[in-house]
């Protein structure tokens, strides 16, 4: 069976909801595969089409075929992430009530996030207690109070990085080998930042199933590589156990060396590395995510890690609300 076919099998059984318009683009970055003397494609998850989702819209696709195949009417999710604003527009447009959990104060939100909840009528709940327990205490709260109303709740991870939500990077996984298949590629190694676990979780996935031959390397935003594997390692075997199929442990690869000082503390890497992808590509990136990991695929050109001549796949997961705060 033709490994693409392996893919959609598996997907079969699971809904998605339709929320990309199209697949997003994969193109040959010209001028950086110049300058670097590899080639370098992207997927660009930048332009998924809803809502400036990202890599968030392919967790949603099947997050919202799951909810809706469950007859839910109410969402609830935590955190002011983009993951939340572009789940709160995914609810928003199937009808359903969306309720967001916020650890701190509404005063200390920002303005540009808050005005995208308020753009899909998001109902925030402001938790103002800096303990994650605290945060799970009021959302189990919220969920017997919705429920008791009559309200049909799905709960959303944070961050969609659940077992269903990582099958939106096994359907990434299978566009990624139908476009190498049709244009005679053989990419080497797939590159993209990592966090919350299900963009490599859901690739990985893809890999396993599919048996094709590549490099599926997380670059850690957050935490520690071997931290950052574990918990990669934790949902791919979840994702596996849903879909039936074994995994290859040995298939999680996760680098650490591009974090810089911290989660979400610019790099001067970062920086170069999007002020270069603006300056050849007309590429914008975020300084969180696609900064740091493309900081990494930078990093691996020149040292010889990706070797000359190579033909490699970036990710471009989004971040683009990031742009403006
Ligand atoms: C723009 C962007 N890229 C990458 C990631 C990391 O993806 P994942 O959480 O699936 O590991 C995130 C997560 O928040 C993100 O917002």
């Amino acid at each position: 069976m033709p490994p693409s076919d392996a893919l959609s099998n598996a997907l079969a059984a699971f809904p998605e909801a339709g929320l990309l318009p199209n697949p997003s683009p994969i193109h040959r970055l010209s001028r950086l595969s110049t300058q670097l003397g590899r080639e370098i494609y992207i997927l660009r998850d930048d332009l998924t089409g809803f809502a400036l989702g990202g890599n968030k819209t392919r967790k949603l696709d099947f997050l919202m075929g799951d909810a809706l195949a469950k007859a839910a009417d109410t969402l609830v999710t935590s955190k002011a992430t983009s993951f939340s604003r572009n789940a709160a527009a995914a609810g928003k447009v199937f009808g359903m009530e969306v309720h967001v959990l916020i650890d701190g104060e509404a005063a200390a939100q920002n303005p540009a996030s808050q005005a995208f909840f308020e753009q899909y009528d998001t109902r925030l709940h402001y938790v103002p207690h800096t303990d994650p327990a605290a945060l799970l205490d009021a959302q189990a709260q919220l969920v017997e109070t919705l429920k008791a109303q009559g309200k049909s709740v799905c709960e959303l991870h944070p961050g969609g990085s659940d077992a269903i939500g990582a099958l939106g990077y096994v359907r990434a996984f299978q566009q990624i080998i139908e476009f190498a298949r049709t244009r005679g590629i053989a990419f080497s190694k797939i590159l993209f930042p990592t966090s919350s676990c299900g963009t490599q979780a859901g690739l990985v996935m893809g890999q396993c199933l599919s048996g094709y031959s590549v490099r599926i390397i997380g670059m850690a935003v957050s935490v520690p590589a071997e931290r950052q594997r574990s918990r990669v390692l934790e949902l791919v075997s979840a994702t596996a156990a849903k879909l039936g199929y074994a995994f290859d442990p040995e298939a999680v690869l996760v680098d650490d060396r591009f974090i810089g000082t911290g989660y979400a503390i610019p790099s001067p890497e970062g920086q170069a590395a999007v002020k270069l992808f603006a300056g050849l590509e007309g590429i914008l990136m975020d300084q969180v995510y696609t900064g740091k990991a493309a900081a990494g695929l930078l990093h691996l050109a020149s040292n010889g890690e990706i070797a000359p001549g190579e033909t490699v796949l970036f990710i471009h997961t989004g971040g683009n609300g990031g742009l403006f705060y």
